[in-house]
């Protein structure tokens, strides 16, 4: 591997009003998003929206890259181009979603941990050559009586750092996503302090696998009370909250955080993120990559009338990714 390449791609990811797209639902997860806009679940479905989104026509213009599924990364638009060539040729870097889910942590009822360490040099070897550049892996950090336990954020940590090893010795940027999830009545104090606790422990498993953070990018979730709380908070508390959190957890030198939207609306992922870039004196730029708050209006639109909104769905995919490219240089309006 090359340090100078991984740190290349990474800071060509988070480039200054620019951010990544998610479109890395599994065939479960997008199954559900399909049900809900009453659209089928079929292979080719799932191709043509994919399409829909990657060939927004000057999505580049705000999005540095995509993160796809692994049949994602298969297919090819309709004229036969595959996807993550028709990326490349548009200057959008294609990633790919590498853990196999979060299953049950045994010993600790009710929480979970990321498995996909089984092969995965192998399969990182070949998303390499299918054009894939940086590789996402998410761990599910809930929030409940108890829990998070230590046990549960360690061996996250764990997974997640010798995933990101493995992506670095194959020439991809990992892209460690330590979620802590919004379900849950909690407040934002309980938030940030789990947030904290995680974040501390996945930078010392960075360290002790030797992970190069220059060639390492942090999908972080906000620190925002839980969706149920009583106690809501403004704009501002989140941005503040979040930025304390990370300043007192993330290291300097690396190239970029980006956010996931979480459950958040649109406009609330786009007004946090705009606010964290308003603050200024940042170490590192923060971005963003979403996943339902790039895609959901889209999704809705292309539901209605396949071939008749397609045009206007892809309006929205260009809108959203404007939006938040200017709430990434602390410029958007509102
Ligand atoms: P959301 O923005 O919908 O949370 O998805 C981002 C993502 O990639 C979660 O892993």
């Amino acid at each position: 591997m090359s340090i100078e390449l991984l740190a290349e791609t990474a800071q060509a990811m988070v480039a200054p009003g620019k951010g990544i797209i998610a479109i890395d639902e599994s065939t479960g997860t997008i199954a559900k998003r399909f049900a809900s806009v009453g659209i089928e679940n079929t292979e080719e479905n799932r191709r043509a929206y994919r399409e829909l989104l990657l060939t927004t026509p000057r999505l580049n213009e705000h999005i540095s890259g995509a993160i796809l599924y692994d049949e994602t990364i298969r297919q090819s638009t309709k004229d036969g181009v595959p996807f993550a060539k028709y990326m490349a040729d548009n200057g959008m870097i294609p990633g790919i979603k590498v853990d196999k889910g979060a299953h049950p942590l045994a010993g600790c009822p009710g929480e979970l941990v990321t498995e996909g360490l089984d092969g995965l040099r192998e399969r990182l070897q070949e998303y390499y050559k299918l054009g894939a550049r940086f590789a996402k892996w998410r761990a599910v950090i809930n929030i409940g009586d108890n829990m998070p336990s230590g046990t549960c954020i360690e061996s996250n940590a764990h997974a997640l750092a010798r995933y990101a090893a493995l992506c670095q010795e194959c020439g991809l940027v990992p892209m460690v996503e330590p979620e802590v999830i919004m379900d849950g009545d909690h407040d934002i104090e309980t938030c940030y302090e789990v947030t904290e606790a995680t974040l501390r422990s996945l930078f010392d498993a960075l360290y002790q696998q030797n992970v190069v953070l220059e060639g390492t990018i942090l999908k972080a979730s906000m620190v925002i009370p839980g969706k149920t709380c009583d106690e809501q908070v403004d704009v501002e508390e989140v941005a503040e909250s979040t930025v304390m959190c990370l300043k007192s957890t993330v290291p300097a030198i690396m190239p970029g955080v980006v956010f996931l939207s979480g459950g958040q609306s649109d406009e609330q992922s786009t007004a946090h993120l705009n606010a964290m870039n308003q603050m200024g004196n940042l170490p590192w730029p923060l971005s963003f990559s979403y996943g339902r708050a790039m895609q959901q209006a889209a999704l809705k639109l292309w539901a209605k009338d396949m071939k008749g909104n397609y045009a206007a769905a892809q309006k929205t995919v260009f809108e959203r990714a404007k939006e938040n490219g200017q709430a990434a240089q602390g410029k958007w309006e509102g």
